[in-house]
């Protein structure tokens, strides 16, 4: 092994230049040891051929199990202190633990870690489904916040200090602090705000960051969770930075979050065969950004914003941008997601961004009634930009459909004018873990109202609950879902996907 000098990177105290985790991986690879270990495909030998030649052998060689030498994520003891160090000072925080099932295990450790069964939290009505399992786990009450709504983009945007200072003189014994920011669309929160709400009542702000984890990187992203105060927060690594689908970060700062009761929560979440592949693609992404991250941001944003101004020309598409920021519920943008509302066009997000797909090889991120997101990172080119613009321009062009809008359309005209109201909170009747664990029977969904729901009912995407264990269905609810459902949009959650069905609490 090749002993060199530490490289001191600039703004950074550790020696950001270092994989150490990945390092041993090759070291091990380069010993040649003779493999009496999982995987089973011993390294490639007994892997499938076609998959093999694929793939290619060096990622099977890598392929390992944590024996001597190559440390014990959940009992890091060598390699994955240094990896998880490094990761934490690059990010910003006091303490990093790496996820390998992104941050829906690490919503969930985050609510096991700072919550008791009855305990009351407060989080926004838009939380990602995870967060539902986080509920039912911990046993949590949840004390549900309307974020500001856009009707006008149909979407929900962030929580505000105001909001969440509203809420916590409503309700008492309120536990911790839950918000997303950014939204998937990329609207950040006043999260310094927040923190400053959460922390005068004496209790802790988790952030659920999955779609921010490049935003400590850049002077022209929003300011990030960590430095903005919250206490633990959670980054989709794999979502807008270099490391593999499934990875993820949780960090967390301050004396509010008990550190012991966090490192038993990761220890009964996480795999005890954790992939390597996985755990060293963070490792490399962490040395990314630290040495380059802001560059290769510049040009993303770059890319992201020369293409948000070109869609903005073409007649009948909509790009939001930075006159949004200020209104309600909008703190900051992140300019690197580019949201691009069709429904002038007469179309629904979900047959744009299929038209893309189909006739223009372009696959965007998501779709929802009105919208399509592009999603734009450090992997994106001048020319797959230059496709997308292409792509939209020709698709407005195009001889329209039945417009969504109109009498034989799939939409209600009053969405169009901004004058359709969205559902409201439904009330809540049992604790999300009593409804998910009680006996339960189907119902026909269009006469479910009434009945308490036992299941997440999630349009996906982009994976916000309409109804959730515990809540009773109402009339809204039932009318909202079905012109999803005929809108096209692909339920997710219930066992009945159609949702001809409902479980319902027997
Ligand atoms: C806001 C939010 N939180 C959490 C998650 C779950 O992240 P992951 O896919 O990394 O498990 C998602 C996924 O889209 C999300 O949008």
């Amino acid at each position: 092994m090749i002993v060199r000098e530490p490289v001191n990177v600039p703004g950074y105290r550790l020696d950001q230049t270092r994989t150490p985790y990945f390092q041993v991986l090759l070291d091990y690879v380069d010993s040649g040891v003779i493999p009496f270990h999982t995987p089973g495909h011993k390294q490639g030998v007994g892997m499938d051929r076609a998959f093999r030649d694929f793939v290619g052998d060096n990622v099977l060689a890598i392929d390992l199990t944590q024996i001597r030498g190559l440390d014990d994520l959940l009992q890091p003891e060598g390699p994955l202190v240094e990896a998880q160090e490094l990761a934490a000072e690059c990010f910003g925080a006091e303490q990093t633990f790496f996820l390998i099932n992104g941050s829906t295990s690490g919503n969930q450790c985050m609510m096991m870690a700072a919550l008791n069964p009855g305990d009351r939290i407060l989080l926004p009505r838009n939380s990602h489904k995870s967060a539902m399992g986080g509920l039912i786990m911990s046993g949590a009450f949840p004390v549900w916040m309307q974020p500001e709504v856009d009707e006008a983009l149909h979407m929900d945007h962030t929580v505000t200090p105001e909001i969440v200072r509203a809420a916590l003189e409503a309700h008492a014994d309120i536990a911790c602090v839950y918000v997303v920011s950014p939204t998937y669309y990329g609207v950040a929160a006043d999260l310094a705000g927040i923190a400053g709400v959460a922390h005068e009542y004496g209790i802790p702000l988790l952030v659920d960051e999955a779609w921010g984890p490049h935003f400590h990187f850049h002077p022209a992203l929003p300011q990030s969770a960590m430095q903005a105060g919250a206490d633990m927060c959670i980054n989709s690594t794999h979502k807008m930075l270099g490391s593999l689908s499934q990875t993820a970060m949780l960090h967390v700062q301050g004396e509010r979050i008990k550190l012991d009761r966090l490192k038993a929560v990761y220890k009964l979440f996480l795999s005890t065969s954790p992939n390597l592949v996985l755990v060293a693609s963070l490792d490399v992404a962490r040395r990314q950004m630290a040495l380059e991250g802001p560059a290769l941001l510049s040009r993303t944003i770059e890319i992201a914003n020369d293409t948000r101004r070109r869609l903005n020309t073409i007649p009948g598409i909509y790009c939001f941008g930075d006159e949004l920021e200020g209104r309600p519920g909008v703190f900051d943008l992140d300019p690197t997601k580019v949201t691009i509302t069709v429904k002038e066009l007469g179309y629904t997000g979900y047959e744009a961004e299929e038209i893309l797909r189909r006739r223009y090889n372009v696959q965007c991120e998501l779709a929802d009634l009105f919208n399509t997101l592009a999603l734009f990172t450090i992997g994106t080119t001048v020319d797959a930009a230059d496709e997308l613009v292409y792509g939209v321009r020709e698709m407005a062009r195009e001889d329209r459909p039945v417009d969504i809008f109109s009498p034989s359309g799939v939409l209600d005209r009053r969405m169009k004018t901004g004058t359709y109201q969205l559902p409201k909170i439904p009330p809540i009747r049992l604790l999300p873990r009593e409804a998910f664990l009680a006996p339960t029977e189907f119902v026909p969904f269009k006469k479910s109202a009434g009945r308490i729901c036992a299941e997440v009912i999630t349009p996906y995407p982009p994976g916000i609950p309409v109804i959730s264990p515990g809540e009773e269905i109402t009339p809204e609810i039932i009318a909202y879902l079905d012109l999803e459902k005929k809108a096209g949009v692909k339920m997710q959650g219930p066992y009945d996907s159609d949702l001809k069905t409902i479980r319902v609490v027997s």
